[in-house]
């Protein structure tokens, strides 16, 4: 078996490279280690930055995501339950976020790829690279007991944080850099109308909430919680007692209480693996980098990283340049660390730390004081949040 580009991993960053491969021309196989059933019922990002939806255009895979997504020009931040609105189409221009779950993204791109008998390989075990320090690497797994194994030109390790892609580049070669937050987040989905029509993240001397929403019938709200929590302790009934809390009065009263029909403890944390490219592999999304979900920005990096890939690729085969390969790396990763940046800094002026002191509370109160009353902090924080361009072109 042969192709030219083979992609480990069917998440978001996987799916989107193969889709924008095939646009290109260029042959591309996924292998992927769950079924289609298990990776779209995955719960997990709702919002879109631009380049996420531009992405969803270009590729003609926009349809539902325009009937079904909610376009959203502002964002509310709430501190000890007085809440203010940014207002981010006027601070940016126009640009907006479009709320569209992230199980939708996967289902248009999984429904796509059938519809383009792209190749995926679901259920593939035990996937194993081998020569990506030479000219021919290849890529081998076992399915239905049968040993399996495609050549290939490049290898793209889209496997996630818990993936064998980055372990397969030599230690040596790789700087990593972490943080590990000292709390999780509780995260419910309900089948009620959402508090708000935007998403409000509120700062509490109780902790962090984040009111969302999947649509004008589906909730989605957070609670910072702790790292050693049982979810078993967390009824739904303790969990919009708490919720409401933290929202304070106002919002509380908008509040729609019901049975949760999912909720799940994620743990948060900031991730950078350096390189992104090591000989014929390259790497993307979450098996690059981590951020906490503070800003919503996991998924968009992920299809940022595979737009610059699917740039490079295409200048390879269809021009034999390798600039764009060559720059991958460091062009994926200045954007990289502009979100991580903003994920960590969103994260640390709405959290409350274990170790907080009535000082560091004062200093969280007047930065969010400051946003409040800056149009120069809501610009700052607006770009970011809607997304960065995606500069430094080949
Ligand atoms: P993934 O989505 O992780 O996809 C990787 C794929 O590779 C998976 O399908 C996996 O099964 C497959 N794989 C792994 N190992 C192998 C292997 N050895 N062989 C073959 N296949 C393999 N982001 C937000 O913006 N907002 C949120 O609210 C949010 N919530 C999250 C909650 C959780 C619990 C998690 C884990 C992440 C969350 N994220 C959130 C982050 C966001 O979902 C990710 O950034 C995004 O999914 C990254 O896409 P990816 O394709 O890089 O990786
Ligand atoms: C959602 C998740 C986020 O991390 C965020 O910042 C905004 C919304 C969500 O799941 O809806």
């Amino acid at each position: 078996m042969r192709t030219q580009v083979a992609i480990i991993g069917a998440g978001p960053a996987g799916m989107f490279l193969a889709h924008l491969l095939r646009r290109e021309g260029i042959d591309a196989m996924v292998l992927e280690r769950r079924d289609r059933a298990y990776v779209e019922g995955r719960v997990r990002a709702g919002v879109l930055e631009q380049v996420t939806v531009d992405l969803m255009h270009r590729l003609r895979l926009a349809g539902r995501l325009q009937r079904e997504g909610l376009v959203h020009g502002g964002t509310n931040l709430s501190l000890d339950g007085r809440s203010f609105r940014i207002d981010m189409a006027a601070l940016t221009g126009g640009s907006t976020v479009t709320v569209y779950g992230q199980q939708e993204v996967m289902r248009d791109l999984f429904d796509a790829a059938e519809a383009d008998d792209l190749p995926i390989v679901w259920n593939a075990e035990d996937v194993a690279l081998a020569g990506i320090d030479g000219e021919r690497p290849t890529v081998s797994w076992r399915a239905d007991g049968v040993d399996h194994q495609v050549a290939c030109d490049y290898i793209v390790g889209c496997d996630g944080y818990h993936g064998i892609s980055r372990a397969a580049i030599p230690p040596e070669v790789l700087t990593t850099f972490e943080r590990v937050y000292p709390f999780g987040w509780l995260g419910i989905l309900a089948d009620v109308p959402p508090a708000d029509h935007e998403l409000i993240y509120a700062n509490h001397e109780r902790g962090f909430a984040l009111a969302s929403m999947r649509s004008t019938t589906r909730s989605r709200y957070y609670i910072q919680c702790g790292l050693g929590e049982d979810i078993a302790d967390w009824s739904d009934d303790r969990f919009w007692d708490e919720l409401c809390l933290r929202l304070g009065p106002d919002t509380a009263a908008k509040v729609t209480r019901g049975p949760s029909f999912e909720k799940a403890i994620a743990p948060l944390r900031s991730f950078v693996s350096e390189p992104m490219r090591w000989g014929r592999l390259f790497l993307a999304g979450d098996a690059a980098h981590i951020v906490p979900p503070t800003g919503a920005k996991g998924m968009n990096l992920a299809v940022s990283d595979v737009t610059m890939l699917g740039e490079a690729f295409a200048l390879h085969y269809k021009h034999g340049s390798d600039a764009g390969l060559d720059g991958y790396s460091a062009r994926a990763l200045a954007r990289v660390w502009k979100a991580e940046r903003f994920s960590w800094w969103f994260t640390s002026v709405t959290h409350r730390f274990p170790t907080m002191d009535g000082f560091d509370r004062r200093i969280q109160m007047a930065e969010l004081d400051y946003i409040r009353g800056s149009e120069a902090a809501q610009r700052t924080l607006a770009e970011n949040y809607v997304g960065l361009p995606l500069t430094g072109g080949i």
